[in-house]
């Protein structure tokens, strides 16, 4: 069975006192509701991944994930943190891929081919994004596109290797925008996802957890969770505040 996944992703924003409040409450309010087959992640940023890991304790339903790492073993690459030093706190989750890496730090297919390398290198599970831009979507290339984002970042893996890789489908035109998908256009491309991987992979794509990720909220994660293909989801904004993301945690 799929593993089922609510994601939030915390991107620049909280200070440590801010972060580490708003994970005991979402720690405080999941820990004995959420589901066994239910896994909450929390993306927090670099600065406070050992500090909120250590809040969570030895939870097992609560883990952090960090929202970015660098392509390369270790070395002359001021700013950059590393697989390897992830590993060494204990982190276990990274975001690669993330629309806002593509768009603003130029991440292409061939670096988040390299950084889902040395995530699961390290024993770190990627989260691997995808999604279209609103042009691409308006013009009917959705489907095209986002195949070729798995195929590029993806498809050099071995069956083993894609076991421990989550996919998240996240439409450009739905993030932060309050814009979201339908829960049939949702279903629609992550049916189109899994028969990708199916693909290549076969049966093994039974076993990817794909998450939906754009303007999810506590409206409209319940029918948006029930699609037969949507495992999860990734939260922004809906993540930065304690009760909305237990909410939306609490409907899948
Ligand atoms: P959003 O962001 O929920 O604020 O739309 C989702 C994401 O960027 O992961």
């Amino acid at each position: 069975m799929r593993q089922k996944i609510v994601a939030g992703n915390w991107k620049m924003n909280k200070t440590l006192d801010e972060a580490n409040t708003l994970a005991s409450e979402v720690l405080g309010m999941v820990a004995d509701e959420v589901k066994s087959e239910v896994k909450v992640i929390l993306c927090t940023p670099f600065p406070y991944l050992l500090s909120i890991k250590n809040l969570l304790g030895n939870n097992t339903k609560i883990s952090v994930s960090a929202q970015n790492l660098s392509e390369h073993e270790a070395g002359a690459y001021t700013g950059e943190v590393s697989a390897a030093m992830l590993k060494s706190i204990g982190v276990a989750y990274v975001l690669v891929g993330h629309s806002e890496r593509r768009q603003y730090f130029g991440e292409d297919s061939a670096l988040l081919a390299k950084k889902v390398d040395i995530a699961l290198k390290h024993g770190i599970s990627p989260i691997f994004c995808c999604g279209e831009p609103l042009e691409v979507r308006e013009s009917n290339g959705h489907e095209e596109l986002v195949k070729k984002q798995v195929e590029e970042s993806l498809f050099h893996l071995s069956a083993d290797e894609l076991k421990k890789v989550i996919v998240a489908y996240e439409p450009v035109w739905a993030i932060g925008t309050g814009k979201t998908a339908s829960s049939q256009q949702a279903q629609d491309m992550h049916a189109v996802i899994r028969k990708h991987l199916a693909s290549k992979y076969g049966a093994v794509s039974d076993d990817i957890s794909i998450l939906y990720g754009g303007s999810v909220g506590a409206a409209n994660a319940k029918e948006l969770f029930a699609c037969a293909d949507v495992d999860g989801g990734l939260v922004g904004g809906a993540s930065l505040k304690s009760r909305d993301f237990t909410e939306i945690i609490k409907s899948i």
